[in-house]
C-alpha cells in the first residue's frame, strides 16, 4: 500500500498535553510511591516523555501485549509475551498506553494485573479511539480522544514502521 502521512497532533501539542497528564497525576498520588507500567512497544515514547515530568517517587516496569502484530486490524486474541519484572501487591499502579483502539489490550492486561491486588490500579492513554471500542474499559487519564483513522507516530507503529516520528500522523492511502 502506498500512503502518505499527515499531521494529526503535533509534537508542541503532545508536549503540553504531557505536562498536563503528569501535573494531575502528581496532585493525585501527592505523598505516595507509583509504578508506571509501559505496555511495550507504542507506549516507550509516551511513558519516557511522561516520566520525566513525573515528580512524585516512581518506579517504571514494562510488560510485553501484542495483538496486532504486523496488520490493521486487531486479533482480538491479546498475548502476554513479556511479564512485569517487579511484584505490584499493595502498589499504585499506573498502566501506560500510547493508543486504546478495540480494548482488548488492555482488557487482557487489567484482568492479568488486578489479581495481584495492586493498592490502586490507574490507566493512563495518550490516545483513546473510543469509536472503535469493543470491549468496556474505564480509563482515567485520556490526552486525546481521536477519530477513527489509523494512527503512526510518537511510539506507534504501522507493520513496526513510523514510531520514531515526533508527533501523530494519519496515514492516508495513496491512490485506490
Ligand atoms: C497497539 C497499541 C495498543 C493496542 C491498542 O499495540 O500500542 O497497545 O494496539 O489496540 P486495542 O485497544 O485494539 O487492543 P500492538 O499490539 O500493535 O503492539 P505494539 O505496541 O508493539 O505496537
Ligand atoms: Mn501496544
Ligand atoms: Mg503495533
Amino acid at each position: 500500500m502506498e500512503y502518505d502521512v499527515d499531521v494529526l497532533i503535533s509534537r508542541e501539542e503532545i508536549n503540553k498535553k504531557v505536562k498536563e497528564l503528569a501535573e494531575t497525576i502528581n496532585k493525585d498520588f501527592d505523598g505516595e510511591e507509583i509504578v508506571l507500567i509501559g505496555l511495550l512497544r507504542g507506549s516507550v515514547i509516551f511513558l519516557s516523555d511522561l516520566a520525566r515530568e513525573i515528580t512524585l517517587d516512581a518506579k517504571i516496569d514494562f510488560m510485553t501485549v501484542s495483538s496486532y502484530g504486523n496488520s490493521m486490524e486487531s486479533s482480538r486474541e491479546v498475548r502476554i509475551k513479556k511479564d512485569l519484572e517487579e511484584l505490584i501487591e499493595g502498589r499504585n499502579v499506573i498502566i501506560v498506553e500510547d493508543i486504546i483502539d478495540t480494548g482488548y489490550t488492555l482488557k487482557k492486561v487489567e484482568e492479568t494485573l488486578k489479581i495481584r491486588n495492586p493498592k490502586v490500579m490507574k490507566i493512563c492513554t495518550l490516545l483513546d479511539k473510543p469509536e472503535r471500542r469493543e470491549v468496556d474499559i474505564n480509563v482515567d487519564y485520556i490526552g486525546f480522544k481521536i477519530p477513527d483513522e489509523f494512527v503512526v507516530g510518537y511510539g506507534i507503529d504501522y507493520a513496526q514502521k513510523h514510531r520514531n516520528l515526533p508527533y501523530v500522523g494519519i496515514v492516508k492511502k495513496i491512490g485506490g
